[in-house]
Protein backbone atom coordinates (compact mmCIF):
# COMPACT_ATOMS: atom_id res chain seq x y z
CA UNK A 1 0.00 0.00 0.00
CA UNK A 2 1.20 3.17 -1.03
CA UNK A 3 0.68 7.09 0.94
CA UNK A 4 2.22 10.05 -0.59
CA UNK A 5 2.28 12.99 1.11
CA UNK A 6 4.72 16.44 0.23
CA UNK A 7 7.04 15.92 3.43
CA UNK A 8 7.61 12.88 5.10
CA UNK A 9 8.76 13.09 8.68
CA UNK A 10 10.45 10.08 10.07
CA UNK A 11 10.72 10.24 14.01
CA UNK A 12 8.79 12.47 16.61
CA UNK A 13 10.53 14.29 18.96
CA UNK A 14 11.38 17.51 19.58
CA UNK A 15 13.13 18.44 15.98
CA UNK A 16 10.19 16.51 13.89
CA UNK A 17 7.34 18.46 15.62
CA UNK A 18 9.56 21.74 15.20
CA UNK A 19 9.76 21.56 11.26
CA UNK A 20 5.84 19.62 10.99
CA UNK A 21 4.89 22.93 12.87
CA UNK A 22 6.43 25.47 10.50
CA UNK A 23 5.87 22.72 7.12
CA UNK A 24 2.42 22.38 7.60
CA UNK A 25 1.29 26.33 6.93
CA UNK A 26 2.72 25.19 3.51
CA UNK A 27 2.48 21.39 2.58
CA UNK A 28 0.83 18.34 3.54
CA UNK A 29 2.84 16.63 6.35
CA UNK A 30 3.03 12.40 7.57
CA UNK A 31 4.94 11.93 10.40
CA UNK A 32 5.50 8.18 11.02
CA UNK A 33 6.85 7.08 14.36
CA UNK A 34 8.46 3.60 15.51
CA UNK A 35 6.07 3.85 18.94
CA UNK A 36 4.04 6.08 20.46
CA UNK A 37 4.18 9.52 19.81
CA UNK A 38 5.53 9.95 23.76
CA UNK A 39 8.50 7.89 23.52
CA UNK A 40 11.42 9.70 22.02
CA UNK A 41 14.21 11.14 24.54
CA UNK A 42 13.02 14.75 23.91
CA UNK A 43 9.98 13.61 25.77
CA UNK A 44 11.88 11.97 28.44
CA UNK A 45 14.22 15.34 29.03
CA UNK A 46 14.34 16.36 32.48
CA UNK A 47 17.19 18.82 33.00
CA UNK A 48 15.56 21.55 30.17
CA UNK A 49 16.72 23.84 27.58
CA UNK A 50 19.79 26.18 27.76
CA UNK A 51 19.47 29.07 25.83
CA UNK A 52 20.69 32.97 26.71
CA UNK A 53 17.74 34.69 28.41
CA UNK A 54 19.17 36.70 31.56
CA UNK A 55 21.48 40.08 31.39
CA UNK A 56 24.36 38.52 33.50
CA UNK A 57 25.20 36.02 30.65
CA UNK A 58 25.85 36.25 26.81
CA UNK A 59 25.56 34.56 23.81
CA UNK A 60 29.73 34.44 23.67
CA UNK A 61 29.47 32.50 26.84
CA UNK A 62 27.43 29.89 25.82
CA UNK A 63 29.01 29.34 22.87
CA UNK A 64 32.55 29.17 24.76
CA UNK A 65 30.89 26.23 27.20
CA UNK A 66 29.90 24.50 24.03
CA UNK A 67 33.03 24.57 22.47
CA UNK A 68 35.12 24.08 25.25
CA UNK A 69 32.93 20.99 26.74
CA UNK A 70 33.49 19.49 22.80
CA UNK A 71 36.92 19.66 22.96
CA UNK A 72 36.71 21.63 19.93
CA UNK A 73 35.92 19.13 17.61
CA UNK A 74 33.21 21.35 16.10
CA UNK A 75 31.84 22.77 13.34
CA UNK A 76 31.94 26.42 14.81
CA UNK A 77 29.46 28.09 11.93
CA UNK A 78 26.95 25.72 13.24
CA UNK A 79 27.51 25.93 16.71
CA UNK A 80 27.38 30.03 16.34
CA UNK A 81 23.80 29.53 14.89
CA UNK A 82 22.60 27.43 17.40
CA UNK A 83 23.69 29.31 20.24
CA UNK A 84 22.12 32.83 17.98
CA UNK A 85 19.15 31.27 16.03
CA UNK A 86 18.38 29.57 19.27
CA UNK A 87 18.10 31.95 21.54
CA UNK A 88 15.88 33.76 19.26
CA UNK A 89 13.64 31.18 18.87
CA UNK A 90 13.37 30.62 22.71
CA UNK A 91 12.58 33.90 23.33
CA UNK A 92 9.68 34.23 20.74
CA UNK A 93 8.39 30.75 22.88
CA UNK A 94 8.60 32.37 25.68
CA UNK A 95 6.69 35.84 24.57
CA UNK A 96 4.90 32.88 23.05
CA UNK A 97 3.44 31.15 26.58
CA UNK A 98 5.41 28.48 26.85
CA UNK A 99 4.54 27.56 30.71
CA UNK A 100 8.66 27.17 31.86
CA UNK A 101 9.29 27.94 35.14
CA UNK A 102 9.75 31.69 36.84
CA UNK A 103 10.99 33.75 39.41
CA UNK A 104 8.62 35.29 42.04
CA UNK A 105 9.43 38.62 39.89
CA UNK A 106 8.18 36.69 36.77
CA UNK A 107 11.70 36.51 34.88
CA UNK A 108 11.99 32.48 34.01
CA UNK A 109 13.94 30.22 36.85
CA UNK A 110 17.27 29.43 35.34
CA UNK A 111 18.85 26.09 36.32
CA UNK A 112 22.59 25.37 36.01
CA UNK A 113 24.37 21.64 34.71
CA UNK A 114 27.63 20.78 34.14
CA UNK A 115 30.31 23.07 32.02
CA UNK A 116 27.86 25.57 32.24
CA UNK A 117 29.28 29.30 33.23
CA UNK A 118 26.43 30.67 33.82
CA UNK A 119 22.60 29.82 34.96
CA UNK A 120 20.94 29.13 31.62
CA UNK A 121 18.48 26.13 31.74
CA UNK A 122 15.12 27.04 31.05
CA UNK A 123 13.43 24.51 32.19
CA UNK A 124 9.61 24.00 32.97
CA UNK A 125 7.42 21.39 35.50
CA UNK A 126 11.00 21.24 37.69
CA UNK A 127 12.49 18.22 35.72
CA UNK A 128 9.23 17.70 33.18
CA UNK A 129 10.55 20.29 30.96
CA UNK A 130 11.04 17.70 27.75
CA UNK A 131 7.37 16.19 28.30
CA UNK A 132 5.81 19.93 28.93
CA UNK A 133 7.37 21.33 25.36
CA UNK A 134 6.39 18.28 23.47
CA UNK A 135 3.10 18.57 24.81
CA UNK A 136 2.80 22.27 23.86
CA UNK A 137 4.23 21.25 20.44
CA UNK A 138 1.47 19.16 19.83
CA UNK A 139 -1.41 20.91 21.17
CA UNK A 140 -0.24 23.52 18.20
CA UNK A 141 -0.14 21.21 15.74
CA UNK A 142 -3.13 20.83 13.12
CA UNK A 143 -5.17 17.86 12.47
CA UNK A 144 -4.08 18.03 9.19
CA UNK A 145 -0.89 16.67 9.96
CA UNK A 146 -0.99 12.55 9.76
CA UNK A 147 0.81 10.58 12.70
CA UNK A 148 1.12 7.08 12.06
CA UNK A 149 2.57 5.39 15.66
CA UNK A 150 3.86 1.83 15.95
CA UNK A 151 5.97 1.53 12.23
CA UNK A 152 9.30 1.12 11.81
CA UNK A 153 11.12 3.02 8.95
CA UNK A 154 13.69 -0.01 7.45
CA UNK A 155 15.04 0.93 3.90
CA UNK A 156 14.88 4.62 2.17
CA UNK A 157 14.19 4.78 -0.95
CA UNK A 158 15.63 6.02 -4.24
CA UNK A 159 14.83 7.50 -7.89
CA UNK A 160 16.50 6.79 -11.03
CA UNK A 161 18.40 10.25 -10.32
CA UNK A 162 19.60 9.27 -6.57
CA UNK A 163 17.04 11.61 -5.01
CA UNK A 164 15.20 10.30 -1.19
CA UNK A 165 11.96 10.00 -2.80
CA UNK A 166 10.60 7.77 0.34
CA UNK A 167 10.77 4.72 3.05
CA UNK A 168 9.33 1.15 3.63
CA UNK A 169 8.06 0.74 6.83
CA UNK A 170 6.78 -1.98 9.14
CA UNK A 171 4.04 -2.11 11.41
CA UNK A 172 1.85 -4.48 13.20
CA UNK A 173 -0.21 -5.16 10.08
CA UNK A 174 2.81 -5.29 7.51
CA UNK A 175 4.78 -3.02 5.41
CA UNK A 176 3.87 0.12 3.83
CA UNK A 177 5.70 2.63 1.27
CA UNK A 178 5.58 6.27 1.60
CA UNK A 179 6.70 8.44 -1.19
CA UNK A 180 7.13 11.83 -0.62
CA UNK A 181 8.79 15.00 -2.28
CA UNK A 182 11.34 15.46 0.87
CA UNK A 183 12.59 12.88 3.69
CA UNK A 184 13.74 13.80 6.84
CA UNK A 185 15.40 11.18 9.52
CA UNK A 186 14.71 13.09 12.68
CA UNK A 187 15.01 8.92 14.62
CA UNK A 188 16.36 10.48 17.36
CA UNK A 189 19.79 8.32 18.85
CA UNK A 190 21.17 5.30 19.88
CA UNK A 191 21.63 4.83 23.56
CA UNK A 192 19.63 1.66 23.29
CA UNK A 193 22.71 -0.01 21.68
CA UNK A 194 24.13 -0.41 25.33
CA UNK A 195 22.90 -2.43 28.45
CA UNK A 196 22.77 0.27 30.86
CA UNK A 197 21.20 3.42 29.01
CA UNK A 198 19.14 6.84 30.17
CA UNK A 199 16.63 6.41 26.61
CA UNK A 200 13.73 4.14 25.69
CA UNK A 201 14.51 0.99 24.55
CA UNK A 202 13.75 2.24 20.99
CA UNK A 203 16.19 4.49 20.42
CA UNK A 204 18.55 1.79 18.19
CA UNK A 205 19.84 4.31 15.82
CA UNK A 206 17.86 3.54 13.10
CA UNK A 207 18.22 6.41 11.19
CA UNK A 208 21.50 6.32 10.81
CA UNK A 209 21.13 2.76 9.73
CA UNK A 210 19.07 3.41 6.89
CA UNK A 211 20.89 6.41 5.82
CA UNK A 212 24.09 4.56 5.70
CA UNK A 213 22.75 1.94 3.61
CA UNK A 214 20.81 4.31 1.46
CA UNK A 215 24.78 5.51 0.58
CA UNK A 216 24.19 9.02 3.33
CA UNK A 217 28.08 10.19 4.95
CA UNK A 218 28.35 9.21 8.23
CA UNK A 219 30.34 10.23 11.09
CA UNK A 220 31.30 11.04 14.57
CA UNK A 221 29.87 7.97 15.91
CA UNK A 222 33.29 7.03 18.81
CA UNK A 223 31.60 10.36 20.64
CA UNK A 224 28.38 8.42 22.30
CA UNK A 225 28.27 10.30 25.50
CA UNK A 226 27.78 8.65 29.00
CA UNK A 227 25.69 10.53 31.61
CA UNK A 228 27.31 9.99 34.84
CA UNK A 229 24.28 9.75 37.02
CA UNK A 230 21.20 6.99 36.29
CA UNK A 231 19.27 5.64 39.07
CA UNK A 232 21.15 2.22 39.72
CA UNK A 233 19.20 -0.15 41.82
CA UNK A 234 19.07 -4.50 41.47
CA UNK A 235 22.58 -3.84 39.21
CA UNK A 236 20.41 -2.50 36.08
CA UNK A 237 19.75 1.18 35.27
CA UNK A 238 16.40 2.36 35.74
CA UNK A 239 16.48 5.63 34.12
CA UNK A 240 17.86 9.82 34.72
CA UNK A 241 18.83 11.32 37.64
CA UNK A 242 19.37 14.95 35.98
CA UNK A 243 22.26 16.87 36.02
CA UNK A 244 20.21 19.81 37.46
CA UNK A 245 20.21 17.71 40.84
CA UNK A 246 23.93 18.52 40.98
CA UNK A 247 23.08 22.24 39.89
CA UNK A 248 21.09 22.14 42.62
CA UNK A 249 23.59 21.35 45.77
CA UNK A 250 23.74 17.12 44.72
CA UNK A 251 27.19 16.03 45.63
CA UNK A 252 28.85 13.06 43.94
CA UNK A 253 29.71 10.56 47.26
CA UNK A 254 30.71 6.97 48.11
CA UNK A 255 28.64 4.82 50.86
CA UNK A 256 30.74 6.89 53.41
CA UNK A 257 29.64 9.47 52.10
CA UNK A 258 33.44 10.76 51.08
CA UNK A 259 32.90 13.39 48.10
CA UNK A 260 33.60 11.71 44.81
CA UNK A 261 34.72 14.31 42.95
CA UNK A 262 37.88 15.60 44.84
CA UNK A 263 41.65 15.75 44.75
CA UNK A 264 42.45 16.63 40.83
CA UNK A 265 38.07 16.77 40.32
CA UNK A 266 37.53 19.04 43.23
CA UNK A 267 34.71 21.42 42.64
CA UNK A 268 34.12 19.38 39.92
CA UNK A 269 30.52 18.15 40.48
CA UNK A 270 29.54 19.90 37.27
CA UNK A 271 32.81 18.93 35.27
CA UNK A 272 31.63 18.70 31.30
CA UNK A 273 30.08 14.36 32.13
CA UNK A 274 32.79 13.25 30.46
CA UNK A 275 34.50 13.60 33.56
CA UNK A 276 32.20 12.70 35.84
CA UNK A 277 31.14 9.58 34.01
CA UNK A 278 34.98 8.53 34.20
CA UNK A 279 34.95 9.53 37.46
CA UNK A 280 32.06 7.29 38.54
CA UNK A 281 32.93 3.86 36.61
CA UNK A 282 36.93 3.99 37.68
CA UNK A 283 35.17 4.26 41.77
CA UNK A 284 33.09 1.58 40.47
CA UNK A 285 35.52 -0.79 38.97
CA UNK A 286 37.62 -0.69 42.11
CA UNK A 287 34.12 -2.31 43.51
CA UNK A 288 32.60 0.81 44.88
CA UNK A 289 29.04 2.22 45.18
CA UNK A 290 28.33 5.66 43.99
CA UNK A 291 25.17 8.10 45.29
CA UNK A 292 24.62 11.78 44.87
CA UNK A 293 24.31 13.16 48.47
CA UNK A 294 20.83 15.23 48.12
CA UNK A 295 20.55 16.57 51.56
CA UNK A 296 21.48 19.97 50.37
CA UNK A 297 18.37 20.19 48.51
CA UNK A 298 15.38 21.90 49.96
CA UNK A 299 11.97 20.20 48.65
CA UNK A 300 13.41 17.84 46.59
CA UNK A 301 10.27 16.48 45.27
CA UNK A 302 8.81 19.78 44.57
CA UNK A 303 12.28 20.59 42.22
CA UNK A 304 12.24 17.08 40.43
CA UNK A 305 9.05 15.64 40.47
CA UNK A 306 9.98 12.90 38.09
CA UNK A 307 12.98 11.79 39.64
CA UNK A 308 10.94 11.67 43.19
CA UNK A 309 8.97 9.20 41.80
CA UNK A 310 10.94 7.29 39.68
CA UNK A 311 13.11 6.83 43.09
CA UNK A 312 9.58 5.92 44.93
CA UNK A 313 8.52 3.34 42.28
CA UNK A 314 12.23 1.60 42.87
CA UNK A 315 11.82 2.03 46.66
CA UNK A 316 14.91 4.54 46.96
CA UNK A 317 14.21 6.46 50.01
CA UNK A 318 14.86 10.54 49.54
CA UNK A 319 14.57 10.97 53.04
CA UNK A 320 18.03 9.20 53.63
CA UNK A 321 19.17 11.90 51.36
CA UNK A 322 21.33 9.58 48.90
CA UNK A 323 20.17 8.73 45.31
CA UNK A 324 22.33 4.96 44.15
CA UNK A 325 24.11 6.51 40.13
CA UNK A 326 25.98 4.69 37.68
CA UNK A 327 27.01 6.21 34.78
CA UNK A 328 25.74 4.76 31.40
CA UNK A 329 24.82 6.11 27.34
CA UNK A 330 23.01 8.97 26.99
CA UNK A 331 23.43 10.98 24.08
CA UNK A 332 25.07 10.02 20.56
CA UNK A 333 27.10 13.13 18.73
CA UNK A 334 27.95 11.58 15.65
CA UNK A 335 24.79 10.39 12.99
CA UNK A 336 23.66 11.44 9.57
CA UNK A 337 26.14 14.86 8.23
CA UNK A 338 24.05 17.48 7.64
CA UNK A 339 24.33 20.85 7.25
CA UNK A 340 22.38 23.62 8.94
CA UNK A 341 19.23 23.40 7.14
CA UNK A 342 19.43 19.41 7.48
CA UNK A 343 20.79 18.15 4.09
CA UNK A 344 22.14 15.14 4.30
CA UNK A 345 24.76 13.96 1.33
CA UNK A 346 22.05 12.76 -0.52
CA UNK A 347 19.45 14.78 -2.36
CA UNK A 348 15.72 15.63 -0.43
CA UNK A 349 17.19 13.90 2.27
CA UNK A 350 17.42 15.18 5.31
CA UNK A 351 18.52 14.79 9.31
CA UNK A 352 17.66 16.41 12.27
CA UNK A 353 18.08 16.45 15.88
CA UNK A 354 20.10 13.64 17.68
CA UNK A 355 20.31 11.06 14.34
CA UNK A 356 22.18 14.01 12.49
CA UNK A 357 26.50 15.04 12.93
CA UNK A 358 26.05 19.21 12.56
CA UNK A 359 29.12 19.35 14.16
CA UNK A 360 27.63 21.36 17.21
CA UNK A 361 28.28 19.03 19.79
CA UNK A 362 31.99 18.43 19.30
CA UNK A 363 33.24 15.14 21.27
CA UNK A 364 31.08 16.13 23.84
CA UNK A 365 27.64 18.12 24.25
CA UNK A 366 26.89 20.42 26.07
CA UNK A 367 24.15 19.57 29.04
CA UNK A 368 20.91 20.70 27.46
CA UNK A 369 21.81 21.93 24.05
CA UNK A 370 19.74 18.81 22.50
CA UNK A 371 16.24 20.49 22.82
CA UNK A 372 17.64 23.57 21.35
CA UNK A 373 19.24 22.08 18.51
CA UNK A 374 15.60 20.00 17.44
CA UNK A 375 13.97 23.46 17.67
CA UNK A 376 16.84 25.47 16.13
CA UNK A 377 17.69 23.56 13.04
CA UNK A 378 14.09 22.00 13.03
CA UNK A 379 12.83 25.37 12.13
CA UNK A 380 15.80 26.47 9.68
CA UNK A 381 15.25 22.86 7.72
CA UNK A 382 11.37 23.46 7.31
CA UNK A 383 12.17 26.96 6.01
CA UNK A 384 14.60 25.78 3.40
CA UNK A 385 12.07 23.32 2.35
CA UNK A 386 9.80 25.79 1.72
CA UNK A 387 11.90 27.95 -0.04
CA UNK A 388 12.32 24.31 -2.34
CA UNK A 389 8.96 23.73 -2.92
CA UNK A 390 7.78 20.53 -3.62
CA UNK A 391 8.66 19.71 -7.50
CA UNK A 392 9.70 16.23 -7.42
CA UNK A 393 8.70 14.43 -10.51
CA UNK A 394 10.40 11.32 -10.88
CA UNK A 395 8.96 8.73 -8.27
CA UNK A 396 10.43 5.80 -10.66
CA UNK A 397 12.31 3.91 -7.85
CA UNK A 398 16.31 2.58 -8.67
CA UNK A 399 16.47 -1.38 -8.82
CA UNK A 400 17.11 -2.70 -5.48
CA UNK A 401 20.74 -4.58 -5.66
CA UNK A 402 20.81 -5.71 -2.21
CA UNK A 403 20.86 -9.64 -2.41
CA UNK A 404 22.89 -11.00 0.52
CA UNK A 405 21.82 -13.17 3.59
CA UNK A 406 21.62 -12.21 7.02
CA UNK A 407 25.41 -12.55 8.65
CA UNK A 408 25.57 -13.41 12.19
CA UNK A 409 24.45 -11.35 14.79
CA UNK A 410 24.81 -11.16 18.53
CA UNK A 411 21.08 -11.64 20.38
CA UNK A 412 19.73 -8.34 21.50
CA UNK A 413 20.87 -8.91 25.17
CA UNK A 414 24.41 -9.80 24.49
CA UNK A 415 25.20 -7.44 21.83
CA UNK A 416 23.97 -4.82 24.99
CA UNK A 417 26.64 -6.36 27.39
CA UNK A 418 29.42 -6.35 24.53
CA UNK A 419 28.66 -2.34 23.54
CA UNK A 420 29.05 -1.80 27.45
CA UNK A 421 32.04 -3.65 27.44
CA UNK A 422 34.18 -3.23 24.57
CA UNK A 423 32.42 0.31 23.06
CA UNK A 424 31.83 1.80 26.86
CA UNK A 425 33.24 4.60 28.92
CA UNK A 426 36.55 3.06 28.29
CA UNK A 427 37.55 1.53 25.27
CA UNK A 428 41.36 0.14 23.99
CA UNK A 429 42.57 -1.33 20.66
CA UNK A 430 42.73 -5.23 21.95
CA UNK A 431 39.17 -4.99 22.70
CA UNK A 432 37.81 -3.21 20.26
CA UNK A 433 39.52 -5.42 17.47
CA UNK A 434 38.10 -8.38 19.33
CA UNK A 435 34.76 -7.28 19.55
CA UNK A 436 34.86 -5.54 15.50
CA UNK A 437 35.59 -9.23 14.75
CA UNK A 438 32.97 -10.61 15.63
CA UNK A 439 30.67 -7.47 13.69
CA UNK A 440 29.38 -8.08 10.72
CA UNK A 441 31.81 -6.56 7.71
CA UNK A 442 30.46 -2.77 6.87
CA UNK A 443 30.20 -4.04 3.35
CA UNK A 444 27.83 -6.54 4.22
CA UNK A 445 25.59 -4.35 6.38
CA UNK A 446 24.87 -2.32 2.85
CA UNK A 447 24.14 -5.39 0.63
CA UNK A 448 21.72 -7.72 2.96
CA UNK A 449 18.35 -8.09 1.91
CA UNK A 450 15.70 -6.97 4.44
CA UNK A 451 12.80 -8.51 2.82
CA UNK A 452 10.68 -10.52 4.66
CA UNK A 453 12.05 -10.26 8.11
CA UNK A 454 10.43 -9.52 11.22
CA UNK A 455 9.81 -5.90 13.64
CA UNK A 456 12.35 -7.78 15.56
CA UNK A 457 15.00 -8.89 13.57
CA UNK A 458 15.72 -5.51 11.22
CA UNK A 459 15.82 -3.79 14.49
CA UNK A 460 18.71 -6.09 15.58
CA UNK A 461 19.98 -5.83 12.06
CA UNK A 462 19.87 -2.08 12.50
CA UNK A 463 21.87 -1.99 15.60
CA UNK A 464 24.34 -4.30 14.36
CA UNK A 465 25.15 -1.31 11.60
CA UNK A 466 25.23 1.27 13.66
CA UNK A 467 27.49 -0.70 16.19
CA UNK A 468 29.81 -1.38 13.44
CA UNK A 469 30.44 2.10 12.81
CA UNK A 470 30.89 3.11 16.01
CA UNK A 471 33.68 0.17 16.55
CA UNK A 472 35.20 1.21 13.27
CA UNK A 473 35.66 4.88 14.36
CA UNK A 474 36.65 4.19 17.96
CA UNK A 475 39.64 1.85 16.58
CA UNK A 476 40.59 4.45 14.18
CA UNK A 477 40.71 7.10 15.98
CA UNK A 478 43.78 6.41 18.25
CA UNK A 479 43.77 8.84 20.90
CA UNK A 480 41.12 10.36 23.58
CA UNK A 481 38.88 13.46 23.38
CA UNK A 482 36.07 14.34 24.89
CA UNK A 483 33.60 10.79 25.12
CA UNK A 484 36.15 8.79 23.26
CA UNK A 485 38.65 7.61 26.23
CA UNK A 486 41.15 5.15 24.87
CA UNK A 487 42.78 3.55 28.22
CA UNK A 488 45.77 2.68 25.38
CA UNK A 489 46.03 6.36 24.38
CA UNK A 490 45.21 8.37 27.47
CA UNK A 491 45.92 11.84 25.53
CA UNK A 492 44.51 14.18 23.13
CA UNK A 493 46.67 14.20 19.98
CA UNK A 494 47.70 17.18 17.59
CA UNK A 495 47.51 15.53 14.48
CA UNK A 496 43.60 14.10 15.51
CA UNK A 497 42.54 17.76 15.96
CA UNK A 498 40.01 18.90 13.34
CA UNK A 499 39.94 15.28 11.54
CA UNK A 500 36.37 13.66 11.09
CA UNK A 501 35.89 10.14 10.42
CA UNK A 502 33.66 9.67 8.07
CA UNK A 503 31.69 6.36 6.74
CA UNK A 504 29.86 7.06 2.88
CA UNK A 505 29.46 4.18 0.24
CA UNK A 506 30.50 0.98 2.95
CA UNK A 507 33.57 2.73 3.80
CA UNK A 508 35.66 4.81 5.90
CA UNK A 509 37.92 7.50 5.35
CA UNK A 510 39.88 10.46 7.56
CA UNK A 511 38.28 13.85 6.99
CA UNK A 512 40.05 17.58 7.34
CA UNK A 513 36.29 18.55 7.40
CA UNK A 514 32.70 17.47 7.90
CA UNK A 515 31.60 19.15 4.61
CA UNK A 516 34.46 18.25 2.17
CA UNK A 517 31.97 18.60 -0.95
CA UNK A 518 30.97 19.82 -3.97
CA UNK A 519 28.02 21.36 -5.22
CA UNK A 520 26.10 18.70 -7.15
CA UNK A 521 22.32 19.56 -8.19
CA UNK A 522 22.57 22.11 -5.30
CA UNK A 523 22.92 19.37 -2.27
CA UNK A 524 25.84 18.75 -0.86
CA UNK A 525 27.84 15.81 -1.34
CA UNK A 526 30.72 14.45 0.57
CA UNK A 527 34.08 13.37 -1.44
CA UNK A 528 35.14 10.06 -1.32
C1 LIG B 1 20.05 15.94 32.36
O1 LIG B 1 18.99 16.42 32.75
O2 LIG B 1 20.98 15.66 33.11
C2 LIG B 1 20.20 15.63 30.90
C3 LIG B 1 20.13 16.86 30.11
C4 LIG B 1 20.82 16.68 28.81
O3 LIG B 1 21.30 15.60 28.48
O4 LIG B 1 20.95 17.68 28.09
Amino acid sequence: MDVKTDVLIIGSGIAALQAALVLEKHFQIQIVTKSSIYMSSSYRAQGGIAAVTSEEDHIQHHIADTLKAGEYHHEKRHVKTLIKNGTEIMQNYLKDGLPVDRQVDGKPALGLEGAHSHHRILHAGGDRTGQIFIDYLLHKLSPKTKINCYEMAYELLRNTDGDCVGVLTKGEKGTKRYLAHHVILATGGAGALYSSTSNFPTNTGDGIALAFRAGAAISDMEFMQFHPSLLWCKNEAKGLVSEAVRGAGGIFVNAQHQPIMTGLHAQLDLAPRHITALALFTKRAAGEETFIDITNIQDFEVKFPTIAQLCHVHRVHLQDGLIPVAPGSHFLMGGVIADDKGRTTIPNLYAVGEVACTGVHGANRLASNSLLEGITFGQKMAQFIIQKGCHQKNFLLEKHQCADKMPPLFSKPQLQQNMMRFLGIVRNMDDLQHFVKQLPSLQSLIQVNLKGLELAELELFMMHVVATLMAHAAITRTETRGAHIRTDKPEMESHWASRWIIFSQGQMKVRNSLYEYHQTRGNAQAIF
